[in-house]
């Protein structure tokens, strides 16, 4: 066994580690369902699934079996060749989707570069070359350069300047700017039909009836980032579908491997008719492992009743989440679908996910005022009515402590 059980890994991460996250100071050894457990053996409820990933829970024991049996069988052939798991997944999720052409990496932010580059592409083959991108007000897209760029919060974006040019950001409260902005110059405009990073805010249906008339207008080409919001987290498949939005490109990641690394961007046949051999590739992308992962991901979803389930018990949480703010006149607004909600309060959030983890609950923060639930999909009706009083002790506690 080459991994080090009793070192400090706290310790070891502050010496050796890029020190770009904010790490809570705990650590976590094992997981079962919506529990995960540190090296003690204390029990944390996690409503937060590692960003959303862990879809199925920790430790599942038929993605277990799955993963195991792909490693021993083979994991990794690169798209020098075919395997079949590549071709079948993309299979599936056309079907899902409606858009009849995947393309594979490895992250959400790698699938929006795709994305990005083959809406570019697509103008080019036409020989009428637009380059330019409309974005929202409070996108978060990722972060590499491509992603960063239809990012909207300097925070993120200001120390990697310059970035691609030719973005235009948009307020999505505005559809008359929303009208101007997307002109016969866009190759594409990008949404979350329910923005994350930025705060759990689900795109208004008159910002998405003026996002589709535009790109009609305009010939514009409709990027869907359905990376957080998508794949049934919602109770829906896609959260642009319940919006009557029509994407010719979407960007997928986080849920579809249930742990394991895998993006997917989704093209229309139009689009995906301008790609040639060579335009785009990734090593990794679309491999043995990923691909098994995700075919079980999508195989609980759709034929084992996992999005049904979501719906039910995202009901369930939100009937709980809104009893909770008519008690406490902190919070401002409830907002999201299905198992990803937005507490949106009136003060910083980060009291809030401290004291939530002081009671072994896991939430966090987001766009600084807002609490953002994202619990795996098989997280039950009792675990909801657990952890319920849990956050609702962690914003009592919060707000009653004095100002930092
Ligand atoms: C909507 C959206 N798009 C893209 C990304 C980037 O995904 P990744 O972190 O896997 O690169 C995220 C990550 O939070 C996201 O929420």
């Amino acid at each position: 066994m080459l991994t080090m059980t009793s070192h400090d890994p706290i310790a070891l991460d502050a010496q050796h580690v890029l020190q770009v996250y904010r790490r809570a100071p705990v650590v976590f050894e094992s997981g079962k369902g919506c529990a995960l457990f540190t090296r003690d053996g204390e029990r944390y409820l996690d409503l937060i699934s590692g960003v959303g990933v862990a879809s199925l829970g920790h430790g599942n024991p038929t993605l277990a079996r799955a993963i195991a049996e792909q490693a021993s069988t083979l994991l990794h052939t690169s798209n020098l060749f075919h395997h079949p798991l590549q071709s079948e997944l993309a299979s599936r999720l056309a079907a899902l989707s409606g858009l009849p052409r995947a393309f594979f990496c490895n992250s959400g932010a790698e699938a929006v570069e795709a994305c990005l580059k083959f809406a570019r592409r697509f103008w080019h083959a036409q020989g009428t070359p637009r380059t330019m991108f409309v974005a929202l007000n409070h996108s978060f897209h990722g972060r590499t350069m491509g992603a960063v760029s239809v990012t909207w919060d300097d925070h993120y974006r200001a120390p990697f300047a310059p970035l691609v040019p030719g973005v235009t950001f948009v307020d999505p409260a505005d559809p008359a700017a929303i009208a101007a902005a997307i002109t016969r110059d866009t190759a594409a405009v990008i949404v979350e039909p329910i923005q994350g990073e930025g705060g759990v805010r689900p795109l208004s249906q008159t910002a998405a009836d003026a996002i589709a008339a535009a790109c009609r207008r305009t010939g514009a080409l409709l990027i869907a980032d359905e990376v957080q919001c998508g794949l049934g987290r919602t109770g829906r498949t896609f959260y642009s579908g319940a919006l009557g939005l029509q994407p010719d490109l979407m960007a997928l990641g986080k849920a579809l491997g249930a742990g394991v690394p895998i993006g997917a961007a989704m093209f229309s046949d139009r689009v995906a008719a301008a790609a040639k051999p060579g335009d785009h590739g990734s090593t990794y992308g679309g491999n043995l492992l990923a691909c098994r992962a995700a075919l079980v991901f999508l195989e609980e979803l759709t034929e084992n009743g996992l999005m049904a389930h979501v719906a039910k018990v995202g009901a369930h949480l939100e009937r709980g989440l809104r009893a909770i703010a008519s008690r406490q006149p902190a919070i401002t607004a409830v907002r999201g679908a299905g198992v990803m909600w937005g507490l949106d309060i009136n003060r910083p959030a980060a009291a809030v996910v401290d004291a939530a983890r002081e009671r072994k609950l896991l939430v966090n923060r987001t766009s600084d005022t807002v609490i953002r639930l994202l619990p795996p999909y098989v997280i039950t009706e009792s675990e909801v009515d657990e952890a319920l009083p849990l956050l609702e002790a962690a914003i009592a506690s919060a707000v009653e402590a004095p100002a930092q």
